[in-house]
């Protein structure tokens, strides 16, 4: 090398020196790196607002809009596309396509809608010989519905080229597509690194089919048989337990409740076995949905510090169902499905005794029968005190929760009860048994709680601590503390959202 090049590589080698150190001591340069969304699919059977028959759609519904919030999810929801879904909504749906679905041998066409709100994806599978139907349930043929639906599931994700991180079934009618992913979906490059999650809205109603028709109708191999037979059954949610990563249910207290027969419909032994991928989270409700400042379904509107507008409520309610308009004689409300296990039979066994003192009581709701008769009969006896509507119509339930004081719900066994947040959240207070949800997210007002409670499932206990609370609401200095308390609890998804993030990273890592 000549002594020219020789120091102009000196000088070259000293300015990139010179560059370098000016580069250190420089701020470094954030790295720019875009995290790529973590998909998330909900699968269910029902979704509110497009319909919705009970706890689970608005769970649902305002889950996912929950998630969605954070850009950090890209949030997608799939129910089947029924008869019942309204016009107004159907509307706006897209038509993208569609594909056909193998069952055994039978090979169904499965068209493909879609709708975006609240930053989620809405996908609604259709096939009119199994959802043009009325309701979403009760069908001799259901679970060759929710078969379909389940396999129509798998097929969306390659249609739509949607693969997600996370698939998230909810309740029997979705636990298929955590098996159908499990056992045949798996082996599908795209489909292996999908993780399942399972939650469990109800315990009661599991999925129970003969075994026969696993390969037959379920399309799945008998090799696979000890993954879903329970009992001499199939049993699709203990398959979907089984077989998913992680496993849910909707409160702390119920998570625990399972694992004990008296509440867990004879899925304890599984539930015990799988306890180390349980997680118990409690539901919250959308404030937006319900807002006693904004829904219009109220006769006047009011807040928490603002509470005129609940007694317009109160008189325009009794006005409504006549009943004597009586500003300060205590409401005390029911709005149920009307089964067992919502605890109806302690009301059968005491509520004359409280009727006794001045008071006045409603129920809403329909369901068995004998329920619907005894409380259609006990209104007839009780007129002026007691009205019971059979019917279930949300417009008036919301007339209810705002025009009452007391919200009662004493049931034998709840998994979270979405019912005692919106009473809270109106103001009007609730009166719960200490199970599963109700006990978390009710607290006694001896101990400075936002309602009150009882422990046992003991008509008398309640009938205790509804004269306890009727002694409350006569004193208007405490009444009014409480109801503030009740109304300014945090029942949002805020913390519970979060729960859900953290197992859906736990099982990313
Ligand atoms: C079911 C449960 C109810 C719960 C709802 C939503 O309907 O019975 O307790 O709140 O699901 O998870």
């Amino acid at each position: 090398m000549s002594e020219t090049t020789k120091k102009k590589a000196k000088e070259r080698a000293a300015v990139e020196v010179v560059e370098t150190a000016a580069e250190t001591a420089m701020e470094a340069p954030a790295e720019i790196r875009i995290e790529p969304k973590k998909k998330i699919l909900f699968v269910a059977s029902e979704a509110a607002p497009f319909i919705a028959t009970g706890g689970l759609a608005e769970v649902i519904g305002s889950l996912s809009k929950a998630l969605a919030r954070e850009d950090k999810y890209d949030v997608r929801v799939v129910i089947p596309l029924y008869q019942d879904i309204k016009k107004e909504f159907r509307k706006d749906f897209k038509f993208i396509g569609n594909t056909y679905v193998a069952l055994s041998w039978r090979n169904q066409y499965c068209g493909i809608f879609e709708y975006c709100r609240d930053n989620v994806t809405y996908y609604f599978l259709d096939n009119e010989y199994y959802f043009k139907r009325p309701g979403c349930y009760g069908y001799y043929d259901d679970g060759e519905r929710f078969a379909f639906f389940c396999r129509g599931v798998m097929e969306l994700l390659g249609f739509v080229g949607f693969y997600p991180d996370i698939l998230h079934c909810h309740d029997w009618q979705a636990a298929l597509a955590a098996l159908y992913l499990k056992t045949i979906y798996c082996f599908r490059p795209e489909y292996q690194f999908i993780r399942a999650v399972f939650t469990i809205h109800n315990i009661e109603y599991q999925g129970k089919y003969s075994l026969d028709i696993l390969e037959d109708l379920f399309g799945i191999s008998y090799r696979f048989k000890n993954l879903v037979e329970y009992d001499r059954c199939i049993n699709l949610m203990k398959g979907a337990i089984e077989c998913c990563e992680c496993f849910s249910t909707v409160s702390p207290t119920y998570a625990n409740e399972i694992k004990d027969p008296y509440y867990s419909h004879g899925l304890d032994p599984i539930i015990r076995r799988n306890e180390f991928k349980l997680r118990g989270i409690l539901n919250g409700i959308d404030p937006d949905y319900y807002d006693p400042s904004t829904d219009l379904a109220l006769f006047e509107n009011y807040s928490a510090d603002n509470r005129k507008g609940k007694a317009t409520c109160k008189e325009e309610l009794q006005c409504m169902l006549n009943l004597p308009i009586k500003p300060n004689t205590p409401i005390l409300a029911m709005i149920t499905r009307l089964v067992t296990h919502k605890g109806l039979d302690l009301v059968k066994e005491v509520i004359e005794q409280a009727l006794r003192q001045d008071m006045q009581f409603i129920l809403l709701g329909t369901g068995d029968s004998s329920y619907e008769n005894y409380f259609s009969d006990l209104a007839r006896r009780y007129p002026g005190k007691v009205v019971s509507i059979i019917s279930f119509n949300s417009d008036l339930s919301r007339k209810i929760y705002s025009g009452a004081d007391l919200f009662l719900m004493p049931s034998k066994s709840e998994p979270c009860g979405l019912s005692q947040m919106i009473a809270s959240r109106y103001g009007t207070v609730a009166i719960v048994r200490e199970t599963g949800g109700l006990r978390d997210s009710i607290t006694p007002y001896g101990a400075g709680g936002n309602g009150f409670t009882f422990r046992d499932y003991n008509a008398y206990d309640m009938l205790y601590v509804i004269n306890e609370a009727i002694g409350v609401y006569h004193n208007k200095e405490e009444w009014n503390k409480l109801v503030h308390r009740a109304m300014t609890t945090d029942f949002s998804w805020a913390s519970s959202a979060h729960c859900y993030e953290e197992m859906y990273l736990d099982l990313l890592k």
